[in-house]
């Protein structure tokens, strides 16, 4: 179910977005016994990596954010009451969700000290847990976006 519709107009805008879902996420959790996964969708240049940088900026992470395309996969460590480690997954090259579990998924989503934000989520659609935050992402005009946050 959609629970928040928003419609940017630059990047600096989307990134306050990403800044307030970590003043959301800081406040609470989902589920005390495992990790939050935050699952984004959409096109090439839709601002997924833009929102996680905004996104990272609010959870205290110093380091810039940049798109994790060849490495797969990149952690920052957290310092907050809730969340321990930051993981920042881009599935785009994936072929196979097993690539994912081959870098042990499974352990990660169990930790309930881990935050996972996914890129091209729909991609591993088959091996995310059931309980995630989903986030999708559309182009519209040059500088718009469309973002929209399932529950
Ligand atoms: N309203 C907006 N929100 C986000 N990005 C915007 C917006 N308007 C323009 N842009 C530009 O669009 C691009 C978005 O790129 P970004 O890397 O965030 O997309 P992405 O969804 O992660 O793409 P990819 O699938 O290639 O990883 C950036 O160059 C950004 O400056
Ligand atoms: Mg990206």
């Amino acid at each position: 179910m959609p629970i928040t519709e928003i419609t940017t107009n630059s990047s600096q805008e989307t990134k306050k977005v990403g800044m307030e879902l970590a003043a959301a996420i800081k406040k609470d959790r989902v589920n005390p016994r495992r990790a939050l996964v935050v699952a984004l969708e959409g096109d090439l240049g839709s601002g997924k990596t833009t929102f996680i940088q905004g996104l990272a900026t609010g959870l205290g992470i110093k380091e810039n954010v940049l798109s994790p395309t060849f490495v797969i996969q990149k952690d920052f460590p957290l310092s907050l009451k809730n969340y321990k480690n930051f993981y920042h997954i881009d599935a785009y090259r994936l072929k196979n969700p097993k690539e994912l579990l081959e870098l042990g998924f499974k352990d990660l989503i169990r930790n309930p000290e881990n935050l996972i934000v996914i890129e091209w989520a729909d991609k591993v659609k088959k091996i995310l847990p059931k309980e995630i935050l989903k986030i999708k992402f559309t182009n519209l005009e040059k500088n718009k976006r469309k973002i929209i946050i399932y529950s």
